[in-house]
């Protein structure tokens, strides 16, 4: 029997738009999956002018057709998707029979994200979720998973063990529980999150024990019906002919093996994560999607070949709305690296390729594209670069010309100037994949399928 898995991802750093392609996919498919990371993703839909941003939820969601699934591979905050499910549910939208997660994925504890925002001040610039400190007690077997709310005593025994090995860190690290106040009214990156954490802290006990451990079992439970096995759900959906997409966040380069390490996200965004992050075996996925911005963003710390650290770069991320979905953080912009979408045409196995945010590239000239990087002696490099390889490369240009007029109208392919062809054009012979989809804005309707 064939199955029709198809799976997403972001290429290069993430932000690419993935939440609007997997909205205009999800009308083909039966089931939406997450397969990695956790609420450090911010995927954004914009359907009637309205804008919503997903963490947590698979971006099927607003589509009543679909059911969405957190998969195992997922890193899972209770209070962010309470919040996150709450907002969704005050919009009218349903969960129930469509909404499950896994009882495989783990849970992120407030102590993860407060070691994650002391550890990375000035280092990483993670988005303070407590991604990385969750997957790092998954690796070390000390992780708490969803489904052991349900073994009380297990999950007491698991929880004081983690519990006990945090406060020692935070001791270790803050002089006084005033640090760990300080950084939580002042320095948590969004403003929410010092109000939301903070009621866990006191002067008396630093991090109130039993008040967690309440507050977490209580929405365990209150998210019971959601929890099961997921891995035997989406087989059982591909036995009955379902289509199922799977969702990646971040993007190839924040890969914890193929990215630019260090500084990278905590799990595999690539395709193989896929596999491991849902179940689903690598032969399953038949469609591979990539998802390009027609140019270039970053956001946290870290190599960026193409950045423009100047007034072209403010440009486009004033143009462009280049703020972090997440962490409200101004990303870093530069221009199209095609050395970076081939290697990962590559490492992906990508059949298909949306190309996001064309119009915002309507008021530049000549547009620079990346080709090649070049040596220090001037000549071009043959391999691909060693992350510390970054600092002594710099890219090597073609320069295309621009259009120089307004595509967010066009709706056809021939409806764009010739110049906005011949940009699209080149990049698929340069990364040898066919450009399917084409987006000219943030709405559903700001899309050109070819
Ligand atoms: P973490 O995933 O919060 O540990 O952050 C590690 C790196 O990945 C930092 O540079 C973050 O800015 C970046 N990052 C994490 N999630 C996203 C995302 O969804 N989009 C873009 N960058 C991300």
């Amino acid at each position: 029997m064939n199955y029709h898995v198809s799976a997403l991802i972001g290429v290069p750093w993430g932000d690419e738009g993935k939440g609007k392609i997997v909205d205009l996919l999800a009308k083909n498919f039966n089931g939406v999956v997450r397969f990695q990371g956790g609420a450090n993703a911010g995927h954004t839909v914009v359907i009637n002018e309205k804008k919503t941003i997903l963490h947590l939820i698979p971006s099927g969601i607003l589509h009543p057709h679909t059911y969405n699934v957190m998969g195992n591979g997922m890193v899972i905050d209770f209070l962010t998707l309470k919040e996150e499910m709450d907002t969704l549910s005050a919009a009218g939208i349903n969960f129930a029979n469509r909404f499950y997660m896994s009882d495989q994925a783990h849970v992120i504890f407030p102590w993860h994200r407060i070691i994650d925002t002391l550890k990375s001040k000035g280092s990483l610039g993670t988005t303070g979720r407590g991604i990385g400190q969750a997957y790092e007690e998954k690796m070390r077997r000390t992780g708490i998973r969803v489904g052991d709310f349900s073994e009380r005593a297990y999950l007491q025994e698991r929880f004081d063990a983690q519990y006990a090995s945090a406060v020692a860190y935070l001791q270790s690290e803050c002089n006084s529980v005033e640090v760990v106040l300080d950084l939580l009214q002042n320095k948590m990156r969004d403003e929410k999150t010092g109000a939301h954490l903070g009621r866990f802290f006191s002067e008396q006990c630093w991090l109130d024990k039993e008040k967690i451990f309440k507050e977490y079992v209580e929405i365990a439970e209150q998210l019971q019906q959601y929890i099961c096995d997921t891995v035997a759900l989406l087989h059982k959906a591909l036995q009955r002919g379902e289509k199922i997409l799977l969702e990646g966040a971040q993007g190839t380069f924040l890969d914890v093996d193929h990215g630019m390490y260090p500084f990278v996200t905590s799990s595999n965004t690539i395709t193989g994560g896929a596999s491991a992050g849902t179940g689903l075996p690598p032969q399953y996925l038949t469609e591979i999607w990539g998802v390009f911005k027609a140019y270039t963003t970053r956001v946290g710390h870290g190599p960026f070949p193409t950045e423009q650290d100047n007034l072209g770069g403010e440009l486009l991320r004033k143009i462009g709305d280049e703020y972090g979905a997440t962490t409200g953080r101004p990303r870093r912009c530069g221009w199209f690296d095609a050395v970076l979408a081939k290697r990962a045409v590559l490492i992906n196995g990508i059949t298909d390729v949306a190309l996001t945010k064309l119009d915002v590239l309507s008021y530049v000239d000549r547009i620079p594209v990346c080709t090649a990087y070049e040596k220090e002696d001037g000549t071009l490099l043959e391999s691909f670069p060693k992350p510390y390889q970054f600092q002594q490369i710099k890219p090597h240009y073609e320069l295309l010309p621009g259009w120089k007029t307004d595509v967010s109208h066009c709706r056809n392919f021939a409806d764009l100037p010739e110049n906005a062809q011949k940009y699209v054009k080149r990049i698929e012979e340069i990364t040898s994949v066919p450009i399917k989809i084409i987006s000219v804005g943030p709405a559903r309707e700001q899309t050109i399928f070819r």
